[in-house]
């Protein structure tokens, strides 16, 4: 590519006093720096805005449910023993804030019996459900159906992931205990 600021600066040469013309070259390289490079800036930020409208379009595309519900746990690791001190926690909270609707058994009281719920539900569900039940019932295809059958929306109770954990817990407990385990 031929220098821009060798030719300009020869034709600046026969006009202008030397220190001048230096700074007028130098103006002139700098703007071409700029111009160029703010370009490529501009290019990128079209490339990133066209990706993430794609990524976007690809969340908000019909999935298929899988069973995790809707909600803040995406994934949780259980192990096949019981935590036997998280499970206490958890009984504490279902005794506060849950026994007033569920019962232990398979009997329903407002909401439905839960035992055999860990069996019927993957564990990111259940978490979901107790964390997030409003949007679960408007959502999620399983919440809606138990919505259609008990007739009563499941109040947010306030639960945090850490605690919703520990009901889990307790919710697998007392459903291997009914196995007799
Ligand atoms: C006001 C009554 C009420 C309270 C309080 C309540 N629930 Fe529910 N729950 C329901 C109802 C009713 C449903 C069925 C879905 C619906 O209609 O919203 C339900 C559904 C569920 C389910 C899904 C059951 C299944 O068969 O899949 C779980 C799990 C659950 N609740 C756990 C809890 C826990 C844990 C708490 C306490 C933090 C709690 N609920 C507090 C009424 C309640």
């Amino acid at each position: 590519m031929a220098n821009p600021s060798n030719s300009l600066n020869k034709i600046l040469s026969g006009l202008l006093p030397d220190s001048f013309r230096y700074g007028v070259v130098a103006l002139f390289c700098g703007s071409l720096l700029l111009s160029c490079s703010s370009g490529d800036n501009e290019n990128k930020a079209t490339e990133s805005q066209e990706q993430t409208g794609l990524a976007h379009q690809q969340e908000q595309a019909p999935v298929e449910d899988d069973g995790k519900g809707i909600g803040p746990v995406s994934s949780i690791e259980v192990s096949a023993d019981i935590d036997d001190a998280l499970a206490a926690e958890g009984k504490t909270i279902f005794e506060g804030k849950c026994s007033a609707c569920h019962q232990l058994t398979d009997q329903k009281i407002v909401g439905p019996g839960l035992l055999g719920v860990t069996e019927k539900r993957k564990p990111e569900w259940i978490m979901n459900m107790v964390i997030n039940p409003e949007e679960m019932t408007k959502k999620d295809p399983t919440a809606k159906k138990l919505l259609a059958e008990h007739l009563t929306q499941m109040t947010n109770q306030n639960i945090n992931e850490k605690d919703a954990r520990a009901i889990l817990e307790f919710l697998r407990q007392n459903d291997l205990q009914a196995q007799g385990k």
